[in-house]
């Protein structure tokens, strides 16, 4: 399936159905890697696979008037989702959406001061060639954060888990957005995806270090993060 079409066909309802099997918690999720990114005044950012930008716009926010956010994506119907999302936000000067591939990033060699992914590695047909564009354009000393879908390990909670994504997310998808094999992919791509700890030591493989994960929903999201030494 290309990755491409699939989220330009379910940009419209991404965020719906985003808040919809994540029961509401995504927002949270999103605020906490702002957190852990220490994005703030005064600093350059980049949001990678930045979506319908909900973000990329905690970002801007985080830098309370002053910086810059980019955010970067390849899906022009996500991007479109992106512009109409930040219009009424505080923080829109400091926000700028570019098109572009997350394995060849537009940027030179350490512009930013962090970056950011929110489940757009498992996407991505090379994760390190992701994970080394990220590394590359960030500066030394920067933190680069990942939430993607984790593997949840707590038995019972765990085959509930997989159960309720195997089953329910494509029927989901199916009634709300008319998109099954779509949200199928979701949940094969999430499958096929490394755990937290893999995650962990591929952020190692490409050379960064204080790598951590830190589970949220029991561990069926993750979020991986490592710095730039
Ligand atoms: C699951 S969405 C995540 C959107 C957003 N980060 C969020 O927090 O909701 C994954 C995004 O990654 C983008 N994407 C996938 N592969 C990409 C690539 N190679 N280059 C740029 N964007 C890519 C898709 O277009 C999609 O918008």
């Amino acid at each position: 399936m290309d990755v491409k079409n699939v989220f330009n066909s379910i940009a419209d309802k991404y965020d719906f159905m985003n808040t919809l099997m994540s029961f509401g918690m995504d927002r949270f999720w999103r605020k906490k890697v702002v957190r852990i990114s220490g994005a703030g005044p005064d600093m350059k950012v980049l949001d990678v696979c930045c979506g319908t930008g909900r973000l990329t716009r905690e970002l801007g926010e985080a830098l309370a008037g002053s910086g810059t956010v980019t955010g970067l994506d390849f899906s022009e119907k996500m991007l479109e989702g992106a512009r109409e999302y930040i219009k009424d936000s505080a923080a829109k000067e400091h926000i700028t959406f570019l098109q572009g591939n997350a394995l060849d990033l537009p940027f030179k060699d350490n512009s930013f001061d962090c970056a950011t992914v929110g489940w757009g590695l498992r996407n991505l047909p090379d994760l390190n060639q992701g994970l080394r564009e990220m590394y590359r354009v960030v500066k030394s000393g920067s933190v680069v954060v990942s939430i993607d879908m984790g593997k949840p390990t707590v038995p019972i909670f765990k085959q509930i888990y997989w159960l309720y994504f195997k089953k329910m997310i494509p029927l989901m998808g199916k009634i709300w957005a008319e998109k099954k094999e779509e949200y199928q992919y979701l949940y094969q791509s999430a499958m096929e995806f490394k755990s937290q700890s893999q995650l962990v030591d591929v952020f190692q493989e490409c050379g960064f270090v204080r790598c951590k994960y830190t589970n949220l929903a029991g561990g069926a999201v993750a979020i991986v993060f490592g710095e730039k030494p």
